[in-house]
């Protein structure tokens, strides 16, 4: 069973979906801490129902943003957490935390990568005329969505598609897709 640390700064919902997946005994870990950057977000509330222990740090609070993730890594360390899993964690990575985390921190975004990298990525490519959208999982390097690619989906954009349906249609992705994708990798089978 993989000890794994899941870090976001919002909502949750995908933090949310891997946990029922575990629950329902879909993948073999154990979600041993949330890492959140933002003392407000809705995830927090989240967690604390499910009982997974929270680490909510601030890191305006630091001097810098290398004490910040030695905070982080500190915790993870004593938590023995093998696997990092981004879920709408709003911040880039550092070598802090990359290197003895190299090829075990993944991320979640909402588009077709390499297309559409940073904030926004739906609303992006909605301005853009997108015919195709979906969802990437990637692996974590220090650059903005710029890490090797595990697995995707997509779907077609229908015509008079709303973007409150787009949206709709990506987190439904997100929620299945993330799990299946963590579950092969951490098989070996991906
Ligand atoms: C998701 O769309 C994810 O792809 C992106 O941020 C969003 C997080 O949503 N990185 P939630 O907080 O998991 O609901």
């Amino acid at each position: 069973m993989k000890r794994i640390a899941v870090f976001a700064s919002g909502t949750g919902s995908n933090f949310e979906a891997i946990h029922d997946s575990i629950l329902k005994g879909n993948l073999d870990a154990e979600i041993v801490l949330l890492v959140v950057d933002q003392p407000k977000a809705a995830v927090i509330e989240k967690a604390k129902r499910r009982q997974v222990e929270t680490l909510v740090l601030s890191p305006k609070e630091f001097p810098s943003k290398k004490d910040y993730e030695t905070a982080i890594l500190q915790r993870l360390q004593e938590l023995k957490v093998e696997e990092i899993v981004l879920a709408g964690y709003m911040r880039l990575i550092t070598d802090v935390l990359l290197t003895p985390y190299q090829n075990h921190i993944v991320n979640i975004h909402p588009s077709l990568l390499p297309d559409f990298k940073g904030k926004d990525a739906i609303g992006q490519a909605v301005a853009a005329g997108a015919k195709k959208m979906g969802v990437s999982i990637h692996y974590v390097d220090s650059g903005m969505d710029t890490g090797t690619i595990i697995s995707q989906e997509s779907f077609d954009v229908e015509k008079g598609m709303t973007l409150e349906e787009i949206e709709h249609r990506i987190h439904a992705i997100e929620h299945v897709l993330y799990s299946n994708t963590l579950k092969k990798l951490w098989e070996g089978t991906k």
